[in-house]
């Protein structure tokens, strides 16, 4: 794993975009692995920012996104669909028939809709960059604590803390799904490159869960111990139950340079 503690959020958020605008801008056809939540929003807007100012085209980029909702279509504002759009896709160039999501609508046989999913990050070549969130029980996607860590895009049921931590997305009435579809963690472990993105203090204990607690289901985001290039880039809040962080900021020097003379894949 590659910990880099960043001063604040924002500079988490430009790194990550960093990140992905090399990527688009090597690759003649990249595939994006897509996250949802609170974290990814200024990603986002950064890679909005870069458009923008004619520095990033989405032109021939697919997407895959993590997970959404069971229960609720692409019309409904609390689907991810419609949070991709209004956060990254309506703004960019990108093709949206080259974006993805998982779902599964009624009738539909979650089985198959799952691998139909994997299929199609198959035939697209496979992720080369996935994004994360990680929540505060340590899920990635909606892997939730005892989540298999062989586990393939399938129907999840949300534990109560994550239906408690993102309720408050939702109105007091409005019906808050508790099942949702989600790329599996061998899903996300194909990625050629993961980069994980923890913000603020309520995420401390996950972050520290991951890289230096034992591999285990109960801490779903553990598994990018596996990873052959899982980049983690924290806020000071985020990384503050962290040990050995000098050994992390002198890592990241070195890292530095590495990247300044071969690129941030280069290990590709
Ligand atoms: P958040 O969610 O960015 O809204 O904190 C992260 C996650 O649950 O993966």
């Amino acid at each position: 794993m590659q910990v880099i503690i960043f001063d604040d959020a924002q500079q988490v958020a430009q790194s990550a975009a960093e990140w992905v605008a090399e990527l688009i801008n090597k690759k003649s056809n990249p595939v994006l692995g897509l996250a949802t939540g609170s974290t990814p929003i200024s990603l986002y807007q950064e890679l909005v920012n870069k458009h923008k100012a004619g520095e990033l085209s989405f032109s021939n980029t697919t997407s895959f996104n993590l997970d959404e909702y069971l229960g609720i279509d692409e019309t409904n504002e609390q689907s991810y669909r419609h949070f991709m759009n209004v956060n990254l896709f309506n703004h960019v160039d990108i093709d949206k028939s080259k974006t993805f999501v998982p779902t599964c609508n009624n009738g539909e046989n979650p089985r198959e809709q799952g691998l139909a999913y994997e299929d199609k990050i198959s035939q697209a070549g496979g992720v080369d960059l996935q994004i994360l969130g990680i929540g505060a029980n340590g899920h990635i996607g909606f892997n939730e604590p005892t989540s298999s860590l062989s586990s393939r895009t399938r129907i999840k049921t949300l534990t109560q803390q994550t239906i408690d931590d993102n309720s408050r997305m939702f109105a007091a009435d409005e019906f808050q799904p508790t099942l949702a579809m989600t790329m599996g963690i061998a899903t996300i472990l194909d990625a050629r490159y993961v980069l994980l993105m923890a913000t603020g203090k309520n995420k401390a204990k996950a972050v520290k869960d991951m890289v230096t607690g034992a591999l285990s289901a109960a801490c779903p985001a553990s598994a990018l111990q596996l990873h052959e290039n899982a980049i983690i880039l924290l806020d000071k809040e985020a990384a503050s139950e962290l040990e050995d962080q000098d050994y992390y900021i002198w890592a990241n020097k070195q890292n530095l340079k590495i990247n300044r003379e071969f690129g941030l894949y280069h290990n590709y």
